[in-house]
């Protein structure tokens, strides 16, 4: 994020804004994932998803039996552009949709597995609890949520995210309408869940931190 904690402009465009070493970050951060989650938010800026290239970390994932992570694209509307490069990544590409969403893909080859998310009671709300619990039957353990905002409110309200790495770039975006990494409602300050720090290193200008839940 920018030093006054954008994830990208009032634009939404794709955030280009990280150094090689914070996109190495990333990198390093991917290949100990089983899979990665992002919003359709997400995809709909970039185009495309972050890979593990470096031969080191593939071969590590390599011993282990394991290829790319699984990336699992969440969208509500299932109105994604299957012209999009992400759909000729070499990755393993799932979708998390509602029955509505889902029309849109069975039947194409853009998806190995469509998913049309359990949703709470009365509700068409995604249960993430047993979406993430699903996600553990399926050996989907160690789950990267790349963002955005939007997605990673939705997590942070049910308490499900563990650690938080955040990277703070030097440049400001400014304004009220560009996202952040936690968008959503809000939580008031009394709520606000809060994190332990447990690292934080300067490379060149920017700073990255590592964050455990702390409940
Ligand atoms: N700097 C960074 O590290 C970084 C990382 C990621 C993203 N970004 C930036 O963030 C922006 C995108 O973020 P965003 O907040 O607009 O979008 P987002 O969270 O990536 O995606 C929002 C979309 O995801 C689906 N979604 C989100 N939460 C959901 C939920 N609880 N249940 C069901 N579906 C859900 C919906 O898809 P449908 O619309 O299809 O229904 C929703 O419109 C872009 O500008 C991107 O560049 C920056």
């Amino acid at each position: 994020m920018s030093a006054d904690g954008k994830i990208s402009d009032r634009f939404r465009t794709a955030a280009r804004f990280p150094s090689v070493a914070d996109q190495a970050h990333l990198e390093r951060c991917l290949a100990t994932a089983d899979a990665t989650l992002f919003g359709a938010g997400t995809l709909r800026a970039y185009g495309t998803t972050a890979l593990v290239k470096d031969p080191a970390l593939l071969a590590k994932r390599r011993q282990q039996q394991l290829s790319q992570p699984i990336h699992i694209v969440c969208s509500r509307s299932g109105q994604l552009d299957p012209t999009a490069r992400f759909f000729s990544q070499p990755v393993p590409r799932w979708l998390l949709t509602t029955p509505t969403g889902a029309k849109n893909w069975y039947g194409q080859n853009c998806f190995e597995r469509i998913w049309p998310a359990p949703t709470m009671e009365n509700s068409d709300r995604f249960d993430w609890l047993t979406i993430l619990s699903e996600l553990k039957t399926l050996d989907i353990h160690h789950l990267v949520l790349m963002g955005g905002g939007e997605l990673v409110a939705a997590l942070l309200a049910m308490d499900v995210i563990d650690e938080l790495r955040l990277t703070i770039c030097p440049l400001i975006v400014g304004g009220r309408q560009a996202p952040t990494p936690c968008d959503g409602d809000g939580f008031s300050l009394a709520s606000a869940p809060g994190f332990i720090l447990i690292s934080n290193q300067t490379v060149g200008d920017e700073v990255f931190l590592h964050y455990r839940r702390q409940r």
